[in-house]
């Protein structure tokens, strides 16, 4: 995930959120190369765990975008029910 990535940057959090709690897969193609998947969070980490790490990602590398607070995190999940 390079510098400037506005899924991480960007001031609405929730997609970052939810791909922390859920995981994810590279795009499907037909002829590219396979598909890769990063691991579900949820169970593993907890919300302030994931507000911590997802907070120092927004702030590191010369990234300068606001924190993800763990009441964040904890609203997106009873949302999602995740
Ligand atoms: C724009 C945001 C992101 C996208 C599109 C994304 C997508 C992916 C994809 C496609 C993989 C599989 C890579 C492979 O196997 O070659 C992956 C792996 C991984 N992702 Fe993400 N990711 C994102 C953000 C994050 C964030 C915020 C975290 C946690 C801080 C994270 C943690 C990881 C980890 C630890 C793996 C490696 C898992 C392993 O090797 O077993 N990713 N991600």
């Amino acid at each position: 995930m390079p510098a400037g990535n506005p899924a991480a940057l960007g001031a609405h959090t929730t997609s970052l959120m939810r791909l922390m709690v859920e995981g994810g897969n590279s795009p499907d193609t037909q002829q590219g190369p396979p598909r890769k998947n990063m691991p579900a969070y949820a169970g593993k980490l907890t919300n302030t765990e994931m507000a911590q790490v997802l907070t120092f990602i927004r702030t590191t590398w010369g990234n300068n975008a606001s924190p993800v607070t763990t009441r964040d995190v904890t609203q997106l999940r009873a949302y999602i029910y995740k």
